[in-house]
């Protein structure tokens, strides 16, 4: 299977949504990437479920929501009703990983896990199975448009070779400073899924980029 985009709507023009969702929505994304920030497990503040809600009505696309938040338990049930299909929790924010998975899960969504860029692989060793997505942070979460970490590279090599000793179905999805110059070489590497903020929502023809992010 080809590798899939979803672009990351942190960086959308938030007062045009719906002319945003519409374009990703017509173009050749596969996913949305959603970012819920709290504040708390992030220096930053970015949307919650209304706005998710509010951006379903414009597109069939999976919804990926990466939540960058504490106690991400207690909403587990929102975020499904808000239209979410996929929910990536933080490995730092869950001192009850496996509680948590089963949570996501039996809502009927696909269960993510991310790791911050300091955090070792290996701690997915006795949770791999379990999971649909490992979201690899190539960047420090919390804002977009920061430059891409280069250990990233070896973190995805590591993950793959866990997922393949441990026949997991886990997908390996990166999100932090993607663009055209690293897409392949990330996906040599062994990734499934890029993310894209500023390098999509900032260039001159974002449905143009997404199709040379494609096309890599
Ligand atoms: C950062 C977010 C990312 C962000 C990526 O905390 O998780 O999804 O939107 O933005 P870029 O692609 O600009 O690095
Ligand atoms: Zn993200």
């Amino acid at each position: 299977m080809s590798h899939l985009i979803s672009p990351s709507i942190l960086a959308a023009d938030f007062a045009n949504l719906q002319k945003e969702a519409e374009m990703l929505d017509k173009s050749s994304a596969d996913w949305f990437h959603i970012d819920v920030m709290d504040g708390v497990f992030v220096p930053n503040i970015s949307f919650g479920m209304p706005v998710i809600k509010a951006i379903r009505k414009f597109t069939k696309k999976p919804f990926d929501v990466h939540l960058m938040i504490v106690e991400p338990d207690k909403y587990i049930k929102d975020f499904k009703a808000a239209g979410t299909d996929i929910l990536t929790v933080h490995y730092e924010a869950c001192p009850h990983l496996h509680r948590t998975i089963q949570a996501i899960k039996a809502e009927g969504m696909k269960a993510g896990v991310s790791l911050n860029p300091h955090t070792n692989v290996n701690v997915l060793e006795d949770i791999i199975h379990e999971l649909d997505l490992v979201l690899i942070m190539s960047v420090n979460p919390g804002f977009g448009g920061q430059s891409f970490i280069e250990n990233t590279y070896t973190k995805i090599k590591k993950l793959k070779k866990l997922i393949l000793e441990t026949n997991s179905n886990a997908q390996i999805e990166i999100d932090g400073g993607v663009t055209t110059e690293n897409a392949r070489k990330l996906i040599d590497a062994g990734a499934n899924v890029l993310v894209a903020g500023s390098f999509v929502f900032k260039s001159t023809h974002p449905t143009e980029t997404i199709a040379q992010l494609k096309n890599v």
